[in-house]
């Protein structure tokens, strides 16, 4: 058994090891499942490099998801709002998805702020050892700003956002990311390059 296995505080509710098993997928696809967890400010190009780079992985035949930011707050996390108890049930939930799909033999991507150590900590927690990769897009506040996509900086600055990340919310920058992007100075390929080789290093790919 490669999965980590939880524990419930219910002692009537006991984990079912299956035949058909996270080694057995893995080795069916012929791939390493890993996370990729990509954290940075808003604006960064969390979602375009996580794009891209599932993207490059396919092309080579390579089986991913990608989890992308709002996306999950349509379904799985519609209940949840933006206060620190449902942002922190709101990565909770990722992680344990992200699990999932890692135990279902997947290289997964994500592309959420996530702008707490602790709660990128919680979903590390979450998987074996070697299988979480924090991926840091690591973009200076002020080209994050200048892009704004969705005109979201612009309506913090008018204090019509409350809690925005980099404004009058903290990001905790990653201490010791296993990929660290300067992303404020590259294009999306060299990037997505940094990525592959990085992968391919550490022998995911
Ligand atoms: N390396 C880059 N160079 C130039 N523009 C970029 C780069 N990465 C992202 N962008 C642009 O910045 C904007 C924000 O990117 P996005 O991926 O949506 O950020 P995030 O998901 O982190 O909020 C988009 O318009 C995207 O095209
Ligand atoms: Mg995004």
């Amino acid at each position: 058994m490669s999965s980590v296995v939880q524990s419930h505080d219910n002692e009537n509710i006991v984990w079912h090891t299956h035949q058909v098993d996270k080694a057995y997928r893995s080795t069916q696809k012929k791939q390493r499942p890993c996370v990729l967890w990509f954290t940075g400010l808003s604006g960064a190009g969390k979602s375009t490099v996580a794009g891209a780079l599932e993207s490059r992985l396919a092309e080579l035949g390579y089986h991913t998801y990608l989890l992308d930011g709002d996306n999950v707050r349509h379904g799985l996390c519609k209940d949840l709002g933006f206060s620190a108890e449902d942002r922190r049930e709101n990565i909770r939930r990722i992680g344990e998805v992200a699990r999932l799909m890692a135990d279902a033999g997947l290289i997964v991507l994500s592309a959420f702020i996530s702008p707490h150590r602790q709660e990128r900590q919680l979903v590390r927690d979450l998987l074996p050892t070697g299988e979480f990769f924090e991926v840091f897009v690591d973009t200076p506040l002020d080209v994050c700003e200048q892009r704004d996509p969705k005109g979201l900086y612009k309506k913090a600055r008018a204090g019509e956002l409350r809690q925005f990340t980099g404004i009058d919310s903290e990001y905790e920058k990653p201490l010791q990311p296993e990929i660290h992007l300067s992303a404020g100075e590259h294009d999306i390929e060299s990037l997505v390059s940094i990525c592959i080789e990085a992968l391919r290093k550490q022998q995911v790919i």
